[in-house]
Parts: C-alpha cells; structure tokens; sequence
C-alpha cells in the first residue's frame, strides 16, 4: 500500500535572513520526500518562520497559531512548528502559550530541522533554542527565485543597539569561510542564477571571527576581500550586498564596488535617526555627519548610486526638534527607498524599560511626516530615470497584467515592460525608460538592432 506523501507549508514573517532561513528549511523538508502545499490550511506540516522585531509582527504570529491550534483539535496527526526569532525569543514559554506545537527552534537551528523532526516523530515535544556553532549549510534550499538567490556570509550580531532583539535572538557573529561562500555562488551560478545577494545583520563584520591579517597588518577577509574573492564567479551577473552599518562602512569598500563591475551601484544603510544625540542613545556608534561623509564618498565614486536606508521615529525621549533632524536627514540625502517604523519596546532591550517613553499617538504622528517626505524625496529621485536606457534582469511576469515582465535595475529600481517570460527570464534586458512613478518605472524594451 502506498500512502500520499505529507505536504508542508512555510510561512515567513521576517527579513531576509529569515527568508533565507526558510528557503533552507523548506529544502529540507523536500529532501525528506515532503511536498509543498501553498495552502497552510491543508498541509500536514505547517511551519511558521517568525519575526519579533516589532511588536505588531510577533503578535502576528499568535493570531496565525491560534487558528493552527484549532484545527489540530481535528486533525491530530498535523505537525506544528515555530521557527525563527519568536521561537528563540520565547522558547519554552511558547509551549505552555501554545501546547499544540510539536517543535520551537531557533534560527540557528535551522539547519538541523531534519534531526528536530526526527525527535518528534519519536513522539517528543521538541524546544531547540540553545546557542550552537551554525553547521556549514549541506542541504539545497528550496529558492522561491530562479533567478536571484540569497548567501548568507555571516550570522549573528555583535552589536548592542539598545532598540533591538536580534543579538539575542540571532545569537553571537558567525562569518562563513569565503570558500563556503564561493562555492555555494559558483553552483548558483551553474544552475542559472544571475544575481546573488550576500546577507549578514551587520554584514561589515563579516569576516572579525575569522583569522588572518595581511602583511601589512590590515585584518584580512574582510567584506571588501570577499567581494575581490567572488566577483567573477561564472554566470553571475550581478553582485549585492545587506544590511550595511554605518559605523563600520569603508572607503575601501565604497572603491570595491566602483571599480567591480558585478557589485550594484545600490546601498542600503540604516541610520535611524538624524540626531546625534538620539544615535548616542541607541548606542549606534556614529554621528550624522558621519553618516552624510559615507554618502558623498559613495556619491563621489559612483554619482548615480541608489541609496536606501531604515530610520525609527519615536525612539525614547525623541523631541520634536530631534525627530526633525532625522527629516532633514531625509531631506538632504534623498533617499530612493527608506524603511520606516514607530519604535516598538521589544523584550530583553534596554530602551524598553527606559521611562520616557513617547506616546502612540506622537509616535503615529511623525512615522506619517515621515512617510510622506519619504515618498515625495523617492518620486524626485525617480526622476533621474527619465528617458534613460536601464538595464533591467528579468525576474517574472508583472502579477496585475500578464503581457508584462518584471525586473530590477541594477539600482534595484522595479521595472515593467511588456515582453514574453518564457524567453525573458534571467535576461539582461535594455530598456528604454518611458514612465516613472516613486517606486516602479515602465518602460519598452530596446531591440538590438543587427547590422
Ligand atoms: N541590522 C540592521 C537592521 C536590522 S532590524 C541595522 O543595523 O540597521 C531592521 C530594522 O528594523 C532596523 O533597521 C530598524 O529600523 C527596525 N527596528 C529594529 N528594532 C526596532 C524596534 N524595537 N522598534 C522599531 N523598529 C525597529
Ligand atoms: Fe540590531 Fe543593531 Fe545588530 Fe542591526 S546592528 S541587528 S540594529 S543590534
Ligand atoms: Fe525579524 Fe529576526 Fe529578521 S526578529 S527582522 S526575522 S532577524
């Protein structure tokens, strides 16, 4: 007798780390003869892969639960598994919240998802949150994307910016060896990716926890070696990288990306907050003049460089007249894209229990300032594209109208153009930019005239 193979769902609620994360985890449950069901409400293993950065996207994750919790009442034989940061986060907690769930795992236990199953289908509730040396990642994820693929080159976070959970979720900094590295984007590249981007927390640390200085004493692999290192790897295209810091950001590193020819002329640095005194107490290491300097070195080697960047308004104690500073900052550099939230308190963080905090509504109040500067600096800088030839890699077709395909240029501006994706996908294709809006262009593609 044969029976239906079990289908499993993932569900990813954070960054790209954790897409990444799920993207392996979803490989692993393939190699284990599961099949995917896009439906959460019919699969046999449901997986949510969780953020807890905000507030709003942990409670997110109780409200899916509870509906998953239910239905095991019916349907016993369902596997419920949390990953990601609430797992990490709440751990134990999270099996007397929620007594249905089969597996909590962490994110450094990704990797290990097989074994974890395996402990469960021995009949065990399973919590696997202790801090562990990640495994080289040996199983072949699952990519939503054929054409762009994550890397991760670097785990964890050293850092101590007094707002946020990701040290003690993600753990301590743990760099992939550059060989890792580069043998994971040489099979990308043999299986017809065109467009890798390399992913750390603080991706500027790469390299700290690995040995090794150069003659002249300067630490090498760093992020700037890896890029020398991988940039010509066969059949890749073009070369990313995230999240950069500020505090750790290079000349050296601003000069790599000039002179090889792969890297994008696009960066995303957070700054936070525009106001020096608010960045001392976020603990975040620099200054905004700092910041602007790192700005105009980018803008000086490559003019035409894209920038975007985090910013949180409403920190503890934030004045009007500092949360000011951080909307001339988006004034002043003109941001292509900036991501923008209300300060959130998170568990186990030193800003939470400050006592000056700011109110819903004053922090509500300047995320829309901000959200509306946002979008009127983002439609100036779309300007730029008007009437140029782009470059765009065709990623899919457009969802709301299938004559159209869909891309990113090289500084990571989303494209549409009428075309056929079975013969564009993959492509580098020349586009003739005829339509801007604050965040997409349209244009027609160029046909290569033959002589
Ligand atoms: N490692 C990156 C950011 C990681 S978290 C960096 O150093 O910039 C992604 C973004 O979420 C942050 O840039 C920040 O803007 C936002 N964020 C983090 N903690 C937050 C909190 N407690 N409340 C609101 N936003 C937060
Ligand atoms: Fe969080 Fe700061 Fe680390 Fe970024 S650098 S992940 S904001 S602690
Ligand atoms: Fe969220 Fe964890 Fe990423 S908290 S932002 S999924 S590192």
């Amino acid at each position: 007798m044969t029976t239906a193979p079990r289908r499993y769902h993932v569900t990813t609620f954070g960054c790209q780390m954790n897409k990444a994360d799920s993207e392996r985890m979803a490989g692993i449950l393939d190699d284990m003869g599961l099949q995917w069901e896009a439906d959460p409400y019919q699969a046999d293993v449901v997986l949510y892969n969780t953020c807890t950065i905000r507030d709003n996207a942990e409670q997110k994750v109780y409200s899916y639960l509870g509906r998953q919790a239910k239905r095991k009442q019916e349907k016993p034989d369902l596997t419920l598994i949390v990953a990601g940061c609430v797992a990490q986060q709440e751990g134990e907690a999270l099996l007397r919240r929620v007594p249905e769930l089969d597996l909590v795992m962490g994110p450094q236990h990704a990797n290990r998802l097989q074994d974890l199953l395996e402990q469960v289908m021995d009949g065990n509730q399973v919590v696997a949150t202790e801090p562990i040396h990640i495994m080289e990642d040996i199983t072949k994820p699952r990519r939503d994307s054929q054409v762009t693929a994550w890397v991760n080159v670097i785990y964890g976070c050293n850092e101590r910016c007094t707002y946020c959970v990701v040290p003690g979720v993600r753990g301590v900094e743990q760099s992939r060896t550059p060989e890792a590295i580069r043998a994971e984007m040489e099979a990308l590249g043999q299986q017809g990716y065109k467009e890798i981007t390399l992913l750390g927390q603080n991706i500027d640390a790469y390299g700290r926890d690995l040995p090794g200085v150069t003659a002249e004493g300067r630490r090498q692999n760093t992020l700037t070696d890896l890029l020398y290192y991988v940039h010509d790897v066969p059949g890749i295209e073009r070369i990313r990288f995230a999240t950069s810091h500020p505090r750790y950001f290079t000349e050296r590193l601003i000069k790599a990306c000039a002179e090889l020819p792969k890297v994008c002329e696009h960066f995303h640095i957070p700054f936070q907050s525009g106001d020096n005194d608010v960045l001392k107490a976020m603990a975040r290491g620099y200054t905004h003049e700092k910041y602007r300097r790192i700005i105009d070195t980018i803008r000086e080697y490559m003019p035409d460089a894209s920038i975007s960047a985090d910013a949180i308004v409403g920190f503890p104690g934030e004045t009007e007249e500092q949360f000011q500073k951080t909307m001339q900052l988006t004034e002043d550099i003109g941001f292509d894209m900036l991501n923008t939230a209300a300060y959130s308190p998170r568990p186990n963080t030193p800003a939470a229990v400050w006592e000056n905090q700011l109110s819903e509504e004053v922090k509500s109040d300047r995320l829309q300032r901000l959200n509306h500067l946002v979008n009127v600096k983002a439609a100036e800088r779309s300007q730029r594209y008007r009437d140029r030839i782009e470059e765009v890699l065709v990623e899919d077709v457009n969802p709301k109208d299938p004559t159209q395909v869909m891309g990113r240029t090289r500084g990571n501006r989303l494209t549409f153009f009428a075309g056929d994706i079975n013969q564009l996908k993959g492509q580098l294709v020349k586009v003739q930019i005829t339509e801007i809006r604050a965040f997409s262009l349209t244009g027609e593609q160029l046909i290569p005239v033959v002589a």
